[in-house]
């Protein structure tokens, strides 16, 4: 099917005329194109931390590049995410911000910086807009007066239900939720109440896919699942485990397409090695000294 974002032709050889800017504008991933693609087409997500991951996962084609507070792990080193600032994820979206051009970016909003008011939520939603760059905002949990009052001020929110790391503490660690029928229950209403808050996009995390199925099919927003079965709307994958980049034990629904780990590893472990050997710089890896130039620094310098 062809995407209303304007996928580009690739491969034909011929070179296509200049674009117009309204024709360049139009392949724009938005926030309304995504809430409107309910039931015409699989959303795809990535994680990204930085412009060259943002870069890639653009020209790669994604829907949505999201500057998720994994980044906590996957590129900070933390043992979780409950440390990253707003701050931190500013300066990190700022860097997504430049490679994300097309795909819609969407940051995280850190622990801590919404959920002690609904004022606060709309501040730090503003300055992921405004000093980050980010086209929509994600929140955990089921947070409606935050998510219309976000919305109210013109920011797209996304909502996030099921596993919802930040509150790691609460739930007792990463576990699957929502495996009782109470609980399955009011994840669904949740889900519906973010719905009529005003969220246009929804992620489930680490439930069960009958859950996944019953939310997807109760909700006109689409979902984004991750760890949540096929019959979500879209899915997602934190980069850094899609990759193979990551040392963590990796949970049962990532899929890893590539092992980058190793690659990265072989190649510096390549380089030292000819480092070492002196293979490296060869003399096609050395700007060459102009006519005289040795003859004269070896006069002045008094060398051999
Ligand atoms: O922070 C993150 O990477 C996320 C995704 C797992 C959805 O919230």
């Amino acid at each position: 099917m062809e995407k209303k974002t304007g996928h580009r032709a690739q491969g034909t050889g011929v070179r296509k005329p200049e674009r117009s800017q309204s024709e360049a504008a139009a392949e724009v991933v938005t926030a309304p194109e995504i809430r409107a693609s309910k039931g015409t087409r699989r959303l795809v997500m990535v994680t990204a931390v930085d412009e060259p991951s943002a870069r890639l996962a653009d020209l790669a084609g994604v829907d949505i590049v999201l500057v998720g507070d994994s980044l906590g792990m996957a590129a900070l080193g933390r043992p979780d995410t409950l440390s990253v600032t707003l701050d931190e994820m500013i300066h990190h979206t700022r860097a997504a911000a430049a490679g994300a051009k097309r795909a819609l970016l969407v940051a995280d909003m850190p622990f801590g910086s919404y959920q002690a008011s609904v004022a606060d939520a709309v501040r730090s939603a503003c300055r992921l807009v405004a000093e980050g760059g980010a086209r929509a905002v994600k929140l955990e949990g089921p947070r409606c007066d935050e998510t219309a009052a976000i919305t109210a001020a013109g920011i797209p929110v996304m909502g996030h239900l099921g596993l919802t790391p930040q509150a790691v503490h609460r739930l007792g660690g990463y576990r699957v939720q929502g495996r009782g029928v109470e609980e399955a229950l009011r994840l669904v209403e949740q889900a519906r109440a973010l719905e009529r808050a005003g969220a246009f996009l929804l992620v489930l995390e680490a439930i069960p896919a009958p859950l996944a199925a019953a939310v997807t099919r109760r909700v006109g927003i689409p979902t984004i699942g991750i760890g949540a079965g096929p019959a979500c709307d879209g899915q997602v994958l934190v980069l850094a485990d899609l990759l193979g980049l990551s040392d963590a034990p990796a949970p049962r629904f990532v899929r890893r397409y590539a092992d980058l780990g190793r690659v990265v590893r072989d190649a510096i472990a390549a380089f030292a090695g000819d480092v070492r050997a002196g293979r490296y710089p060869a003399p096609d890896e050395t700007y060459p000294s102009p006519p005289g130039l040795a003859a004269a620094l070896a006069k002045h310098l008094g060398d051999d």
